[in-house]
């Protein structure tokens, strides 16, 4: 049985408030009421009610100031390097951006409040590829990354489990509204399709696409509920690239036609991508008290 949430510890610091994820997750924030501290490192962010902070994690002296001078009550730390292909071709700035960012984090916080919670989303990355006969990897599978990026996000996994309160949330593709600065991979395909432009879609890369609101939901009641540990967060469904065009076109009413299809195992990316990194998520389902949504149902929410 699940035991009643707490508050939140305040302030709330969410790391990377600039990308993607932290844009969504500082409007939520705010909007239920927290004081939120969130942080950018090269594209300002500015939002009613949000303190905005630029820094640049990997440097430990800066790290260390912002948080003894907010003395966060619960860190969410979602900022991250997350190009894969840059990771792969700049290993040393990727580094810095993922591993020294989250034992800067770390190490102050383990200092000034190791009770808060802290909670970092990591990736799908960090596994090779589903086993033969085997659907959905979750928290016992072992994590066996094959690019830079997921080396680097398992490396920073393992620092925040040293903390009493420190949870890790690997996440599988994240989609949704459009934020300010970043865009989910939605924005390209829709816009493609909206322009009338072809989109190449691989048929043989297999995820569990998850709604940044649900991925939310997840994050917060890990923080709520206090827990630490690994958390996997995906979908309902798993689909490959090119089904989700075809969901896509379906629900939207453009033409499949401008849909090609082509295989990840004839690509030339410069990091190597897992074919199948679908995710069992009903561990953290069940903590949030219900299913994540469908990428058709993701997507009716999003229309
Ligand atoms: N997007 C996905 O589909 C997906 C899937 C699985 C897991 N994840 C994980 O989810 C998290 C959020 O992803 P996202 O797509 O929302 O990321 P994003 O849009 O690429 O944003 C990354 C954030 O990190 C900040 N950042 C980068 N380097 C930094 C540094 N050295 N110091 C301080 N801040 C730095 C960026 O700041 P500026 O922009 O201001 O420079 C930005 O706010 C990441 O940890 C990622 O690994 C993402």
């Amino acid at each position: 049985m699940t035991e009643s949430p707490v508050q939140l510890g305040s302030p709330i610091l969410v790391t990377g408030a600039s990308g993607f994820l932290g844009d969504h997750l500082v409007r939520r924030l705010t909007a239920d009421g927290h004081q939120v501290v969130g942080t950018y490192f090269t594209q300002p962010i500015v939002k009613e009610r949000l303190e905005s902070r630029q820094i640049d994690l990997s440097n430990a002296e800066e790290t260390k100031k912002l948080l003894e001078a907010i003395r966060p009550g619960t860190v969410f730390h979602t900022a991250a390097q997350t190009n894969v292909g840059t990771c792969q071709l700049h290993p040393d700035q990727a580094r810095q951006a993922i591993v020294d960012a989250t034992r800067n984090l770390v190490d102050v916080m383990d200092g000034l409040d190791p009770t808060a919670s802290f909670v970092m989303v990591s990736t799908d990355q960090v596994y090779d590829g589903a086993p033969l006969g085997k659907k959905r990897y979750d928290e016992s599978d072992a994590a066996q990354p094959l690019s830079t990026y997921g080396t680097l996000k398992r490396e920073a996994e393992e620092i925040v489990h040293r903390l009493p309160r420190g949870a890790v949330v690997r996440s599988a593709l994240i989609y949704g509204p459009p934020a300010t600065h970043k865009q989910s991979f939605l924005a390209w395909l829709l816009g493609s399709l909206e322009r009338g432009e072809p989109v190449t879609l691989f048929e043989d890369e297999w995820r569990t696409p998850i709604h940044v609101d649900d991925l939310i939901d997840g994050l917060l009641a890990v923080a709520r509920h206090r827990r630490n540990g690994l958390w996997l967060a995906g979908g309902s469904d798993a689909l490959s690239r090119m089904a989700m065009g075809e969901i896509a076109c379906d629900l939207l009413g453009y033409s499949r036609s401008l849909l090609q299809s082509s295989r990840l195992s004839d690509s030339n990316y410069p990091a190597p991508r897992p074919a199948n990194v679908c995710l069992d998520s009903r561990k953290l389902e069940a903590l949030v008290g219900r299913p994540f949504r469908t990428f058709r149902e993701g997507l009716l929410s999003i229309k």
